[in-house]
């Protein structure tokens, strides 16, 4: 039988999450459909609650929800937990497991995609909302040199480093410290730079210093489908630029694993994609 699953989402229209994993299940064979479902702003656990009545077997979960998934969810992965956010539900039975993919979908895109190691990196994460929370452990566990979370806001940045720096349960093998931009001097260079603030969709500058790009860096906007006064920067600083398409269709694949037991190959729809927007 076609088992079901579906994106919940407000607003939702925009999401590109059914055509990639309608592609996802043609490519592995996989019997599935995924429709995608406007939620109403109060009304999200009800509807969850609804597909799960109608046999839906799992959901991605996008703005502004991710939060309430969390607490939504009866069992959380280590990574969700971390995280403090759920962007892939799983039902089986009375449970409803949460997890996070996001984060692991950013590492595989620099690290596969775009071919960049990040062991031994010095790391610069700006932004200390939900989008960096999300990506920060799995960032760590790649073992870099330094991992520097710097916000405009710099108490929220300090908190956050402080929150993964005594990780319950978990031994990560470095502390990220925490800053506001204005602390980041000419002395701080970075090998991959990751724009996690939401300044980019209001296509507004970041207060960060060029000299930050070290050499052959890479800028990585998590923003996607537009040119980032961040990206327009990191042009300028002669950093190497993406932006965030691959992490979107990485963190899709990884939830397809999870639901399915099977990693799509994702090159051939990520070059597709490209070529839609180079058109
Ligand atoms: P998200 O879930 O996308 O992370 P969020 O939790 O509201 O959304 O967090 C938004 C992040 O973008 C914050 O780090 C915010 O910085 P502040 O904590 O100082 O508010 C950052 N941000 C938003 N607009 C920004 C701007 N114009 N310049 C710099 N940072 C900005």
């Amino acid at each position: 039988m076609t088992e079901q699953y579906a994106v919940i989402g407000h607003p939702i229209a925009h999401s590109k999450s059914p055509q990639i994993h309608a592609r996802f299940a043609a490519q592995t064979g996989e019997d599935l459909r995924y429709a995608s479902i406007l939620a109403p702003l109060d009304g999200f656990a009800a509807t969850v609650h609804d597909f799960i009545a109608a046999g839906g077997r799992g959901m991605s979960v996008t703005v502004p929800f991710k939060e309430q998934a969390f607490r939504l969810a009866t069992r959380l992965s280590p990574r969700a937990q971390a995280a403090g956010a759920v962007n892939t539900l799983s039902f089986s039975g009375s449970e409803i497991f949460g997890d996070n993919t996001d984060g692991a979908g950013l590492v595989r895109d620099i690290t596969q995609n775009l071919g960049r190691n990040l062991a031994g990196q010095r790391i610069l994460l700006l932004g200390a909302g939900g989008a960096a929370r999300g990506v920060v452990m799995p960032l760590l566990l790649e073992n870099p040199a330094r991992l520097v979370i710097a916000n405009r806001t710099a108490q929220k940045a300090a908190q956050l480093a402080a929150e993964f720096a005594r990780l319950p349960g978990c031994a990560l093998p470095l502390k990220p410290e925490g800053c506001g931009f204005a602390e980041l001097t000419f002395r701080d260079v970075f090998d991959i730079v990751i724009n996690a603030t939401s300044a980019g969709l209001q296509g507004s500058d970041l207060a960060i210093p060029d000299s930050l790009f070290a050499p052959d860096a890479l800028a990585y906007e998590m923003v996607y489908g537009r040119e980032t006064p961040f990206m327009a920067q990191a042009r300028r600083n002669d950093a190497h630029v993406a932006d965030g398409l691959g992490m979107l269709v990485e963190q899709a694949a990884e939830a397809f694993l999870l639901w399915r037991g099977i990693r799509p190959d994702t090159a051939p729809l990520l070059h597709e994609l490209k070529e839609i927007r180079g058109a």
